[in-house]
């Protein structure tokens, strides 16, 4: 008998029961007790981190996202220095649309650039469905990582449609957004296409992730914070749902996480994640009220805090976990409210580790 995934049989499996199933992080996400509060730091991998450095020299950031054995490599690094509850796949959010034939680059220092901005109707034929076959290189290093991880979950990730139309009108990193929202506000049909073929191009890349055995996903809307919510709402959610739908039968937690999203926590909770992360600004017990009961939260210790002496780290990682009871028994993914910065000491993360697991023993 051949076998048949979940997304084909289209039901809502169980979680699939790796080696990780009971790590204390998918336990968190599944909001099951908990011997410790899980913790990891997006960006974990990365400059932050001197053995990134050596290893990633000479090698331009796409290119080492397409090579399996050093993408291995570069994952696992923050896991044994760290001693972090989960690891995150070493990739990017214009990784997808590099493999569909989209001419972006990450300029270092600066960040994705496109070469050819989308801003008409005749741009968005570009964009088309990823396929499994259009990353190949993604499947074998997930692969890899998952039979080194043993029962440490791996997290695979993808950038939501909002996220990545910036980048694609814009044509690189923006502050405000201009030529996107104008396009949001202007041409509302154009820009629900743009969206919504983004969202396949997405959801195929997690698919891909989730089929080569990554045990949660993260959909990274960064960006969507400078949105009002009834913008929110009329606009991205739409796409945003289209993606969980999409990767839901699998089973598998999915957190949704943006910066400065405090008004829109609650619509990115129901626009189907299992775990909305939670940036800074916002208390977690605040955004266990506004996000609601039934999923679970990640965050949310301000990043620069870690430049701060270890006293203040602590008192500060102390009102995290305080303020995280207002979840409930469980259900708290300790993280930063963004991701670690190239400048932020290795050591201060690794001791940060250490004293959530220590001062959150159940
Ligand atoms: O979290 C991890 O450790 C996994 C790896 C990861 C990277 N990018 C590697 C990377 C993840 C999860 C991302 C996601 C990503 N990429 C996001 C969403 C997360 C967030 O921070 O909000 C965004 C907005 C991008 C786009 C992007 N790629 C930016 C803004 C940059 C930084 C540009 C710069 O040089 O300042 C990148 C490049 C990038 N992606 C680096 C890494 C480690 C740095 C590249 C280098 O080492 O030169």
């Amino acid at each position: 008998m051949s076998e048949t995934t979940a997304a084909q049989t289209g039901q809502q499996a169980p979680a699939r029961r790796g080696a990780a199933y009971d790590s204390a992080f998918l336990r968190a996400c599944r909001r099951e007790p908990v011997p410790h509060t899980p913790v990891w730091f997006m960006r974990q991998a990365g400059r932050s981190l001197p053995e990134y450095l050596k290893i990633r020299e000479g090698i331009p950031m796409l290119e080492s996202c397409m090579r399996p054995e050093l993408v291995k490599e570069i994952t696992l690094q923050p896991v044994r220095r760290h001693k972090v509850d989960a690891a995150i796949f070493f990739s990017d959010i214009v990784v997808p649309l590099k493999a569909v034939g989209i001419d972006v680059d990450i300029k270092p220092g600066i960040g994705p650039v496109i070469a050819d901005p989308i801003r008409t109707r005749e741009d968005l034929q570009r964009l088309r469905p990823l396929e499994p076959d259009d990353v190949p290189y993604i499947t074998e290093a997930i692969g890899l990582l998952v039979a080194e991880l043993g029962s440490t979950p791996l997290i695979g990730f993808a950038g939501a449609p909002y996220t990545l139309a910036s980048y694609l009108v814009e044509g690189g990193p923006s502050k405000n957004h201009e030529r996107t929202k104008a396009m949001m506000y202007g041409e509302p049909e154009l820009w629900a296409e743009l969206v919504d073929r983004l969202a396949d191009i997405t959801a195929g890349f997690l698919k891909v992730q989730i089929e080569a055995g990554v045990s949660a996903v993260q959909l990274f809307d960064s960006w969507v914070g400078s949105l009002a919510p009834d913008d929110y709402r009329r606009s991205v959610m739409p796409a945003s749902t289209k993606v969980f739908d999409a990767v839901a039968s699998y089973g598998v937690p999915r957190i949704h996480f943006g910066v400065g999203t405090g008004e829109l926590l609650g619509l990115m909770g129901q626009a189907g994640a299992d775990v909305v992360g939670v940036d800074w600004r916002v208390p977690l017990h605040e955004a266990a009220r506004r996000v609601g009961p039934g999923k679970a939260l990640q965050g949310n210790l301000d990043p620069a805090v870690l430049f701060a002496p270890t006293s203040v780290i602590e008192t500060k990682a102390r009102e995290v976990l305080h303020s995280a009871c207002a979840i409930g028994e469980s259900g708290h993914i300790f993280n930063l409210g963004h991701g670690v910065t190239p400048g932020m000491d290795p050591d201060a993360l690794s001791r940060l580790v250490a004293f959530v697991h220590e001062n959150s023993q159940r």
